[in-house]
């Protein structure tokens, strides 16, 4: 081999080796939040308006034990189709108002469409970026998430930079599939409970409550 094209070839090889590593760092950030899409609105809204859900997933009951207030401003993060948002719109009454938060344009058009039909002038939904709800500073009363928390990445810096829009005496609720049952996502899409409360902590918040309401998912409330 000439000086040149073993040169080359080392050039190759460094490249190739950095790209490597570039790929096993990705799938290392990645291990640490659920990368799906949720594109498929058709598909979704099945699985997620399955009339078959309310029986385990009890958004009635699990709307009543979060104890809101007429007047409440109540975020939905991860929305979806707003499953427990229009809950939530009626929980806080016409006073209050109810956001419904999607990345997919889709689901967030399926949310508007709904409060509509339901005549529900206090909900609204809109798409958000992966990274930031963008919620004003002293604005919410409680943000919520239900299977949604494990799709969120770099959840400490996203709940300490959601932290200033909640007003005082503000609250996180956080409800999401136990990891040890075979029901729901598999278990390596699935996130546990203790590390939760080990990130939640890390972001300034301490844990106020847990609910035993629900067979296949934990349901926790935080506060600053
Ligand atoms: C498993 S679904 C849960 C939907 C709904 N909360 C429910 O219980 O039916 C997760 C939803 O979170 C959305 N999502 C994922 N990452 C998000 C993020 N960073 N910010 C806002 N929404 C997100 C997805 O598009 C999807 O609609």
């Amino acid at each position: 081999m000439t000086r040149v094209s073993l040169r080359s070839t080392l050039i190759v090889t460094v490249f190739i080796l950095i790209l490597l590593t570039g790929c096993v760092n990705q799938q290392e950030y990645h291990s640490t939040a659920t990368q799906q899409r949720f594109d498929d609105i058709e598909l979704w809204v099945k699985r997620f308006e399955d009339p078959e859900r309310d029986k385990w997933q009890k958004p009635s009951e699990v709307v009543k034990a979060m104890n809101l207030r007429p007047g409440d401003v109540v975020v939905d993060i991860g929305a979806g189709t707003g499953y427990f948002t229009r809950h939530l719109a009626v929980a806080v009454g016409p006073s209050g108002k109810a956001l419904g938060l999607d990345i997919e344009p889709g689901m967030v058009k399926y949310m508007q469409e709904d409060a509509r039909k339901l005549s529900l002038n206090n909900y609204e939904a809109r798409v958000v970026k992966t990274d930031d709800p963008e919620l004003a500073p002293h604005s919410v009363d409680v943000i919520f998430l239900c299977d949604t928390y494990h799709h969120i990445e770099n959840r400490v810096e996203y709940f300490g930079n959601v932290s200033p829009s909640l007003k005082p005496g503000g609250r996180v609720v956080v409800v999401d599939f136990i990891k040890d049952t075979d029901f729901g996502p598999p278990r390596d899409h699935k996130m546990a409970e203790k590390v939760v409360l080990e990130e939640m902590k890390k972001a300034g918040y301490r844990l106020i409550k847990t609910h035993d309401l629900l067979q296949y998912h934990y349901f926790l409330e935080f506060g600053k």
